[in-house]
C-alpha cells in the first residue's frame, strides 16, 4: 500500500448520499479511489428506486474502503448526512467530507479541501471566491443559488462566499463540538445550517475554491420545497440572532444601570 498523502490528518472518510444515483455511484466512487486510495467512502443511500443501494452493496463487497448505510426512504439530504456523521464518529475518523454523487464535486479537487483544513476545522469547496467557478449551470440556478448566498450573508452576518455549497471536509473534533442533535435542517439549507453553527461556535472556516460541474447524467432532486425551507429557516434564524443581539445589548445595560457586571 502507498504511503498516505494525509495521513497526518487522521482517518478520512467522503460520505456520499445518493437518491436515484446508479449510473453515477460507480463513476464517483471509482474517482475518490483513484484520488486517493487511503481515503474511506460511506453511501448513504435513502433506498433508492432505481436500486443505487444495490449497487452500493456490491462495490462494499468488492472493496474494504467502501461502505453502505441503507436508510428507510427519502428523507432528505440534511438527515442522510446527519445519520452517515453519526456513523463516522462511531467508526472513529478524524475527518469527515460531504461530497455528491453526482461529479459536480470533482475528487480530483479533493486535495485541495484536505490541504486547507491542515488549519482549520471546517473547509469549504467554494464556488463563489476568486478562481472558483461553475460549469453547466442554467442561468435560472445561478441566480438562485447566488442570490441564497448574498441572502443568507446578509441575514446571518456570515462572512462566507459559498455557504449553501455542498463539497466539504470536517475535523470530526468540530461536528463534536457542534450540537448535531439540534439540527432540524432536512433538504440542501443543511450545508447553512452547519456553516452556520461552527461560525458561531468559534472554530475556524475556509473557503478554497473549486470548479462545481452540473451533472451529465440523472437529475438534481432540488425542488420548491427545499428553497422554501431554506427561506424560512434563514429568515427565522436571521431574526433569532438580531433578537439575540438586542437581548444581550439589553441586559448589559441593566447590569450597569445597577452598578453591577
Ligand atoms: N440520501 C439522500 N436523500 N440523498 C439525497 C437526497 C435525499 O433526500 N436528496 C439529494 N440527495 C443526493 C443526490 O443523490 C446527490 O448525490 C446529492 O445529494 C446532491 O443532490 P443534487 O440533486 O444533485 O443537488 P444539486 O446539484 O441540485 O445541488 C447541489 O448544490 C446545492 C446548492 O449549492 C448540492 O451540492 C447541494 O448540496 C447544494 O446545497
Ligand atoms: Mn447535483
Amino acid at each position: 500500500m502507498t504511503e498516505p498523502i494525509f495521513g497526518d490528518l487522521g482517518r478520512i472518510v467522503v460520505v456520499i448520499p445518493t437518491y436515484n444515483e446508479r449510473e453515477n455511484l460507480p463513476l464517483i466512487v471509482g474517482r475518490v479511489r483513484a484520488a486517493l486510495p487511503e481515503v474511506h467512502i460511506l453511501v448513504a443511500d435513502d433506498n433508492s428506486p432505481d436500486g443505487t443501494g444495490d449497487i452500493a452493496d456490491e462495490l462494499a463487497a468488492a472493496d474494504d474502503h467502501i461502505h453502505v448505510m441503507h436508510r428507510a426512504g427519502k428523507q432528505g439530504l440534511g438527515a442522510a448526512y446527519l445519520a452517515g456523521f453519526d456513523w463516522a464518529l462511531e467508526h472513529g475518523y478524524d475527518v469527515v467530507v460531504e461530497m455528491d454523487a453526482d461529479g459536480s464535486h470533482q475528487p480530483e479537487q479533493l486535495h485541495l479541501l484536505l490541504e486547507a483544513l491542515r488549519d482549520a476545522d471546517l473547509v469549504l469547496g467554494s464556488r463563489y471566491v476568486r478562481g472558483g467557478s461553475v460549469v453547466n449551470w442554467p442561468k435560472s440556478r445561478e441566480v438562485l443559488s447566488k442570490g441564497g448566498n448574498i441572502y443568507t450573508r446578509v441575514m446571518l452576518g456570515i462572512p462566507l462566499r459559498d455557504a449553501t455549497g455542498g463539497y466539504r471536509a470536517f475535523r470530526a473534533e468540530t461536528l463534536r463540538k457542534l450540537d448535531l442533535t439540534g439540527v432540524e435542517s432536512k433538504g440542501y439549507c443543511f450545508q447553512v445550517d452547519l456553516a452556520r453553527r461552527t461560525v458561531q461556535a468559534g472554530l475556524r472556516v475556509r473557503e478554497v475554491p473549486i470548479e462545481f460541474v452540473e451533472r451529465a447524467i440523472g437529475d438534481s432532486k432540488m425542488d420548491q420545497r427545499i428553497v422554501t425551507e431554506a427561506l424560512w429557516r434563514v429568515t427565522v434564524w436571521g431574526a433569532q440572532d438580531k433578537a439575540e443581539k438586542v437581548r444581550r445589548a439589553v441586559s448589559g445595560r441593566k447590569a450597569h444601570d445597577h452598578g453591577g457586571w
